[in-house]
């Protein structure tokens, strides 16, 4: 059996603010076995930072964590000191950030800061830990290395200064590798040449990888599993064949909805329409339910539990009770599916 690495069990994060408790993270699960990917996908404010910065102890100081375990190799991280969190940091676990740009030292060599964690966690001298720091430049893609390994962040683009971030990241060889929208920040092509590069990282490093984005489209070729995220809470969460193929929950059907259509007419990007609710005041019932077309009648009063749809795959919709009426993913995700088989069965031949 694969060995988990990580069980994250009921969490739950608060934030005190003048105007009240934001109810941030409500009762999010999920796991990852060693070596396998996970995304966390949702829309702006859905709860997916907040979730990976409390796996490195890293939360705003107006934080609480009044529920939930986090269990890292079997240990709960939400009992770490705050010396064994710096032990843990950038070395078992190590998160590539949203900005490159807040996450490198502007005076500092782009090599040294490559070979920090080196010397911090693994003990290495500073001619190895360089040595190893040029490896890593040429593992994430980066064109003469050697020539540019003393060079300082302003010096470099901003795709190339995201390829010094990851390989921050990796130095630590790290046993989880959390990548918050490491593409966000850049350009659309840059983009596809980062992710590029990830999926080929994917395959040579052993690390699990925790993969945030609010595009569900770069996550079919690269996750294990997705975990969808509404307003603090994971309404959907299977592997990538069943997120794609057999998605349960509207929210998950509007993100499917909400992804462009390659070489198609309907090539724009729809949103979901209306706003997530405020976390200050969660509503009563399905947090979904004000944006829900299919919303039922007790979605305004009473909140879904999780259906198991299988042993992998749960969804948090009253739509899954026997009781509910029968409907059905939009015409454009089946046309989707029919264009998905096509294409593989293009491929098989
Ligand atoms: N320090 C804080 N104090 C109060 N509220 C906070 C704090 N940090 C985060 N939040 C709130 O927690 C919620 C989740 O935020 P989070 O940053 O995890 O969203 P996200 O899914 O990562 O969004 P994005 O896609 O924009 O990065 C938001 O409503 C946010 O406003
Ligand atoms: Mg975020």
């Amino acid at each position: 059996m694969a060995e988990k690495i990580l069980e994250v069990k009921n969490l739950h994060v608060n934030f005190k603010t003048y105007a009240g408790q934001v109810k941030a993270i409500r009762n999010v699960s999920f796991d990852l076995d060693k070596g396998q990917t996970i995304a966390i996908v949702g829309e702006s404010g859905s709860g997916k930072s907040v979730t990976t910065k409390t796996l490195m102890g890293l939360n705003a100081s107006n934080a609480e964590i009044p529920e939930g375990q986090l269990l890292y190799k079997g240990k709960d991280l939400l009992k770490n000191t705050e010396v064994e969190w710096q032990k843990l940091r950038g070395n078992e676990i190590s998160m590539i950030f949203q900005d490159p740009m807040t996450s490198l030292d502007p005076t500092m060599q782009i090599g040294k800061q490559i070979a920090e964690p080196l010397i911090k966690h693994k003990g290495m001298k500073k001619k190895e830990a360089l040595a190893r720091a040029l490896e890593l430049m040429k593992q994430v893609g980066i064109p003469d290395a050697e020539k540019h390994i003393k060079d300082y962040p302003h010096q470099w683009s901003g795709g190339m200064r995201q390829r010094a971030v990851i390989a921050i990241a990796l130095a630590g060889d790290p046993e989880i590798l959390i990548a918050d929208e490491p593409t966000t920040a850049l350009d659309v092509t840059i983009q596809a040449q980062i992710m590029h590069m990830m999926s080929e990282l994917q395959q040579r490093i052993e690390s699990s990888i925790i993969f945030i984005t609010h595009d569900l489209g770069v996550v079919a070729g690269f996750a294990d599993k997705v975990a969808v995220m509404y307003a603090g809470e994971i309404v959907e969460y299977g592997t990538v064949e069943e997120i794609f193929y057999n998605p349960q929950h509207p929210y998950t059907w509007g993100l499917l909805d909400s992804m462009p259509m390659v070489d198609s007419d309907a090539d724009r990007l729809v949103s979901i329409p209306g706003t997530p609710p405020d976390l200050l005041n969660p509503p009563k019932g399905d947090a979904f339910a004000a944006r829900n077309k299919y919303a039922l009648d007790i979605d305004f009063e009473e909140e879904p539990p999780y259906f198991e749809v299988s042993p992998t795959h749960y969804a948090k919709t009253w739509l899954l009770d026997s009781r509910a009426p029968k409907v059905e993913p939009s015409d454009k995700i089946k046309a989707r599916w029919e264009r998905w088989s096509q294409m593989l069965k293009g491929e098989a031949e």
